[in-house]
């Protein structure tokens, strides 16, 4: 049986969407249960003792929320250490892509890969791209401007729906991709400019310094200021453009175009 992790959120229900259309058995585990749902769990990485895996041959474990890094390191090392204990025999990690390094949110993704690396259960890691939908809402116009300061920088996004369905691939044949880790970018970048083109936006990107105000100014959780102005850092400075990606091979067609989906994002929020 393959169970699920983080059920209720986007990239973990659409994993079990796509599961769900095979003849696989697969379940879910969520903190919110609806009990009208016979396939959830309920679990809770902050809670130890909600964690059970019985029964359980492939875990997809989901990274567990933004937060400081304890707190999230915390959660993905209580999971692993449950599903060791409960005879897991496979765990498909969520991480993040390898351009990623640089991000605010990088370390607890590679520390949760050197635990799977050093743990007792064979793995699959997936470094995911930053979602197209992501992009997408860092770069809608306000007032036909687009002021995310990128530069000329670009990030090869990927649609949130080709990351699940290659979790979704990689969970009914575990065995395959034992001990491989794959980068799953998008196969174009997106930049600013492609933005405002889209849009009909015009792309005056400002700075770091005036992202932060705004970010001050929404008043935002502690940590999150620091991970939002990580993006827009990296990719301004080049590092989140690299399109070398396993999706392709891994779903067997090309990735849908994360420009369309960045745009209709961009457009919905207007
Ligand atoms: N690649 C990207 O651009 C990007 C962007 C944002 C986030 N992410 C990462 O990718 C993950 C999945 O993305 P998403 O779009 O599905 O995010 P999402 O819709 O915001 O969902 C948050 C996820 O975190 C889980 N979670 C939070 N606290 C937890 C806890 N204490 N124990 C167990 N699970 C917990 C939630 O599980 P429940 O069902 O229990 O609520 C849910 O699956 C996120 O959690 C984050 O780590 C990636």
């Amino acid at each position: 049986m393959i169970l699920v992790t983080g059920a209720s959120g986007q990239l973990a229900s659409a994993i079990l969407d796509h599961i769900s259309r095979t003849d696989t058995q697969a379940v879910g585990a969520t903190r919110n249960v609806d009990h009208s749902r016979e396939s959830m769990r309920a679990m809770d990485f902050d809670a130890p003792e909600t964690l059970s895996f019985t029964g359980v041959d492939t875990l997809v474990l989901v990274s567990a929320g933004a937060a400081e890094d304890d707190v999230v390191i915390r959660r993905h090392d209580n999971a692993i250490a449950a599903a060791e204990r409960d005879g897991v025999q496979h765990i498909v990690y969520t991480s993040l892509a390898g351009a990623g390094d640089h991000l605010g949110f990088a370390l607890a993704h590679r520390w949760t890969e050197r635990r799977l690396e050093a743990g007792t259960v064979p793995w699959t890691i997936l470094r995911n791209g930053l979602y197209a939908e992501l992009v997408g809402q860092l770069l809608t116009p306000r007032d036909g401007v687009i002021t995310a300061p990128l530069g000329d920088g670009g990030v090869a996004a990927i649609a949130r729906q080709d990351l699940a369905e290659a979790a979704a691939v990689i969970a009914r044949a575990p065995e395959q991709h034992r001990g491989r880790t794959y980068n799953l970018v998008g196969a174009t970048a997106i930049t600013g400019q492609d933005m405002a083109r889209r849009t009909g936006a015009e792309y005056r990107p400002g700075t770091l310094a005036d992202l932060r105000s705004d970010l001050d100014a929404a008043k935002l959780l502690p940590f999150q200021p620091s991970m939002i102005l990580s993006i827009h850092s990296a990719a301004s400075h080049g590092f989140l453009d690299g399109t070398d990606t396993d999706i392709t091979a891994i779903l067997g067609r090309r990735p849908v175009d994360p420009l369309e989906i960045a745009v209709a994002v961009a457009q919905s929020q207007n």
